[in-house]
């Protein structure tokens, strides 16, 4: 994946809550176009396998448990600077520290079902790209 590309998954939360067309939008508004894009879920072993980097963390059980607890939406998204934007516009991890007009702000609840996943550098958006889609599946 090129470096003005970054990943995303709508998480069980929000596909639950009925906001994927609304976080979407506000994706393709704030300038990403997206590049490829899946409904799809994960079992509690590729949840694992996903946030390994994670895995002594006091919260890895529940994060596994909470993102193979029902569908999400991976995507690839593509803008100039694209890992940075993206998690300006999804805001802080937490999201009552989340600025308002964010995706967190407007559509999570809490800490552990927090609407959205964005990578944290361009290798890790690499990394995790590849995990959901084949180089013939990213345009
Ligand atoms: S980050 O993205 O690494 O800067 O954020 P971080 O705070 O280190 O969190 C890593 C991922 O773990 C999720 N998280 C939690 N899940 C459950 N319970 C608690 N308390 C919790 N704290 C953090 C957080 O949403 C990150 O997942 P992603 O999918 O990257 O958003």
């Amino acid at each position: 994946m090129a470096t003005n590309r970054t990943f995303t998954m709508i998480k069980p939360d929000a596909v639950a809550n009925g906001h994927i067309g609304a976080i979407l939008d506000h994706i393709i508004k704030g300038g990403f176009k997206i590049v490829a894009m899946k409904y799809t879920s994960l079992t509690p072993e590729k949840a694992g396998e996903f946030y390994s980097v994670h895995k002594e963390r006091p919260f890895y059980g529940d994060l596994v448990k909470f993102m193979s607890s029902g569908p999400i939406v991976a995507a690839i998204l593509e803008k100039d600077n694209a890992v940075e934007d993206f998690r300006k516009l999804i805001g802080a991890t937490d999201p009552s520290k989340a600025e308002a007009g964010t995706i967190r702000q407007l559509f999570a609840k809490s800490i552990d079902a927090n609407a959205v996943h964005g990578s944290d550098s361009d290798e890790n958006a690499q990394i995790e790209g590849s995990f959901y889609f084949s180089a013939f599946e990213q345009f």
